[in-house]
This record gives structure tokens, sequence and C-alpha cells, in this order.
């Protein structure tokens, strides 16, 4: 559910270890252009990808859910204006499946949410199908690819898997397997999504702080990079590089 950054990478690189997917975004732009075969965004390595799976049949876009035994929600989740988690596509995105759930299946969330809206979208579940209770496995599994470097990162990155019970776990640690060859880490789901905003906001901390190293370097006449290194130099101070330029990333 979503074929954004994560969501059409992770259905390529998915489909391309012969598991069957099918592809859901309601942007029907975003469907036509996969089902051709293409791809609507940047990422070296996809384009060729893509086509493979499509010409194979091993992926499939659409603008509605279809039955699956397995169903990952990947869709947006940005701020509100007055800065609170908007989880509404998640929400929605779950709804759409409602009707496709069957005893076994695994429902697996990936987009970076606040804590405990797993269990919130399996109370939302079971309050709406309740023969389901105790027969689904629901889990919580953040990405962590860099943009730029997914096709490597989506295979070979840790990933931290929590589930609403061991069962669920031990199942979303399964499906995992079948395409990533990094370490899959076990847990529960609100720490996994924990685990996902404490990765993003010491990521921003510690880019944050090299910024302004960068910007008080540049008031005082110091080559940053020069200073970075030096102060590097201590056993426990790992400072951030910023980028030379727009094009790279930060390392
Ligand atoms: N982009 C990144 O680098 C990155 C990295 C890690 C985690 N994340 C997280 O992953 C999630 C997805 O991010 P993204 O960058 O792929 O977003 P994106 O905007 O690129 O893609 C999301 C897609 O979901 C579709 N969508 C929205 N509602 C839908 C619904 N109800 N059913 C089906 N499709 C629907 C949209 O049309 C869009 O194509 C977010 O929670 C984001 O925070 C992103």
């Amino acid at each position: 559910m979503g074929l954004g950054y994560i969501g059409l990478p992770t259905a390529i690189v998915a489909a391309d270890n012969g598991i069957e997917v099918t592809g859901v975004d309601i942007n029907p732009q975003v469907v036509d252009t996969v089902s051709r075969g293409e791809i609507h965004i940047v990422e070296p390595g996809l384009t060729a990808l893509c086509s493979r799976v499509i010409a194979k049949g091993t992926l499939k876009a659409q603008t509605i859910p279809a039955e699956s035994d397995v169903y990952l929600i990947v869709v947006p989740t940005p701020f509100t204006g007055d800065h609170q988690p908007d989880i509404s596509y998640v929400e929605a995105a779950t709804r759409s499946v409602l009707p496709f759930l069957k005893e076994g299946d695994l429902y697996i969330i990936e987009s970076t949410s606040p804590v405990g809206t797993t269990e919130k979208m399996a109370g939302l579940i079971f309050s709406e199908r309740p023969e389901l209770k105790d027969k689904l496995a629901i889990a919580y599994c953040p990405e962590r690819v860099l943009p730029g470097n997914v096709m490597y990162e989506l295979v070979h990155n840790d990933r931290v898997i929590g589930g609403l019970n061991p069962a669920s776990t031990e199942k979303a640690v399964g499906f995992y397997r079948r395409f990533v060859k990094g370490a899959l880490h076990e847990t529960n789901t609100r720490t996994a999504e924990m685990c996902k905003l404490t990765e993003n906001s010491s990521r921003d901390v510690q880019i944050a702080f090299a910024n302004e190293l960068s910007l008080i370097c540049d008031k005082a006449g110091i080559n940053v990079w020069e200073l970075i290194e030096l102060a590097n130099k201590h056993p426990r101070v790992n400072i951030l590089q910023p980028p030379w330029n727009r094009e790279r990333s930060w390392y």
C-alpha cells in the first residue's frame, strides 16, 4: 500500500525475489507509470529492475487493493499544521484492506509512525473484523534506507521488527528474510516505532550540530572540514562531515 520512495523499491525488490506483489497506490499516474515498467521517482538502478519484474509479471500495479497474504502499509505520515503526526493515511490504507483480510494474514506498517500506531491500527482492524482477533500477525518494521542508495540498503541494512506478540514478530521476520540479507532484530511494536523516531532524531541533531559548526567556522574564517577532522581525533568524538555540495549526502 503506497508506491512512493519507500514502497515502490520495496515492491520491486520483493517481486525480484520471487514474491508475487500487487503494488497499490491511490495516485493513478503512479500506477500507470509503474504498469509500463517505468518509475516516477529518482533512484539509480530501479528502472531496469521495475521493467524486469513487470515483464515477468511478479509485480503489478493498481489503484485498489486485492486479496493477499501479506499487507505492507508504506504511505505518508506527515505532520499537521500544529506539529502533530498525521496518521490518517495509515488509517485510510488500513481501512481499504479490511475487507480482504483473512485468518493467517500478515499486516505490517513500515511508515514512520508515532508510538502506539500499530496497536491503534490493530484495534481498528479487530473492531471492524472481530472474528479475526488473535488470527492475524501484526507488526511494525521501519525502513532506514538512504534515497540514492536504496537498491543496496534495502537488501543489506539491518532491520528492526516489532510484532504485536512473538508469533507476529516471527512471521514478519520470515517475510523479510525472503529479500533482506541484513540482520533482522526482533522486538515489540512500541520499541520498533520508538527506534525509528530515535534514529531520525539522532540524525537530525547530529546534522544540525555540524551545520551550526559550519556557520560559525564560516564567520570565524576556519575550515570546517579540517576542524571536524581534528576534533574527531578525540577517541569519543564523532562529528558528521557537512557535504561539499548539494549533490552529496551527509556521511
Ligand atoms: N523517503 C524516505 O527516505 C523514507 C525513509 C524512511 C522512512 N520513510 C517513511 O516511509 C513512509 C512513506 O514515505 P515515502 O517517502 O515512500 O512517501 P511518498 O510520498 O514518496 O509515497 C507515498 C505513496 O503513498 C500513496 N498513498 C497515500 N495514501 C494511500 C492509500 N490510502 N493507499 C495506497 N497508497 C496511498 C501516495 O499516493 C504516494 O505515492 C513515510 O512514513 C516516511 O516517513 C521515508
